[in-house]
């Protein structure tokens, strides 16, 4: 059914929407189960995707987690970042993913907020390195809220934020949990990536190349 939609807001995950700091995400977590000697594929990733970082040490031990105490699981925590750190070490604004630079003007242009909403503490490293702090009315990272997506806390803290309704607020997500997020804050779902994967949202785009000013006002909705 083709809904129609007046948003007043757009609120967008960073990693793996506006540049592809999920794959170095997923890099680094490799390396850390490679060196604990658990096997960690692209498939085990998504599950990752949108999840905390102790949430996500906890995903990767799976039933091996009791064998490790909290001091440990903070060291192995600390030195996936120390390689994630490293690998966007020398990111720049070239390494906006297609299409999110252009996105952002959009939304801007059509003058609807545009939040952030990103569970990462590296977020506002990453937003300076590619140069589009300013281009957000609000920004919420892991700095601010409890709850990592799925749960709604994120996005529900951008909109309250921003002054707008959650059923009128956009979310962009690459991640299931991020999708679970956006839906259970009332809101609709954009998702970037594969809709075999994203099969939760309400609409589902490869990349943002692709997005445009329809999907501001209709959209097919679940
Ligand atoms: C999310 C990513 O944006 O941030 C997750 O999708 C990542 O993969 C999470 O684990 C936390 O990131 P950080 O930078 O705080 O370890
Ligand atoms: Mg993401």
């Amino acid at each position: 059914m083709i809904m129609r939609f007046n948003f007043e807001a757009v609120i967008f995950d960073l990693d793996g929407v506006l540049t592809d700091t999920a794959h170095y995400h997923f890099l680094a977590w490799k390396r850390l189960a490679e060196s604990l000697d658990i096997a960690f594929d692209e498939t085990a990733n998504e599950d990752l995707k949108g999840i905390d970082r102790m949430g996500s040490l906890d995903l990767i031990l799976g039933s091996t987690a009791h064998r490790y105490t909290h001091e440990q699981k903070c060291a192995l925590a600390e030195e996936k970042n120390r390689y994630y750190q490293y690998l966007i070490a020398t990111m720049s604004p070239n390494d906006l993913l297609p299409g999110a630079l252009s996105a952002l003007h959009l939304v801007k242009a059509s003058k609807l907020k545009i939040g952030l909403a990103s569970v990462s503490k590296n977020a506002s490293t990453v937003l300076e390195r590619l140069q589009i702090t300013t281009m957000f009315d609000d920004i919420v990272d892991a700095a601010t809220i409890s709850k990592s997506k799925p749960d709604p806390e994120i996005f529900l803290t951008a909109a309250s934020h921003l002054g707008i309704a959650p059923d009128r607020c956009l979310g962009v997500e690459d991640s299931i949990a991020g999708i679970r997020s956006i839906k259970s804050a009332g809101m609709t779902a954009l998702g970037i990536g594969k809709s075999s994967i994203l099969t939760e949202a309400d609409k589902v785009i490869t990349g943002l190349n692709l997005f445009s000013l329809h999907h501001l006002h209709s959209f097919e909705s679940k």
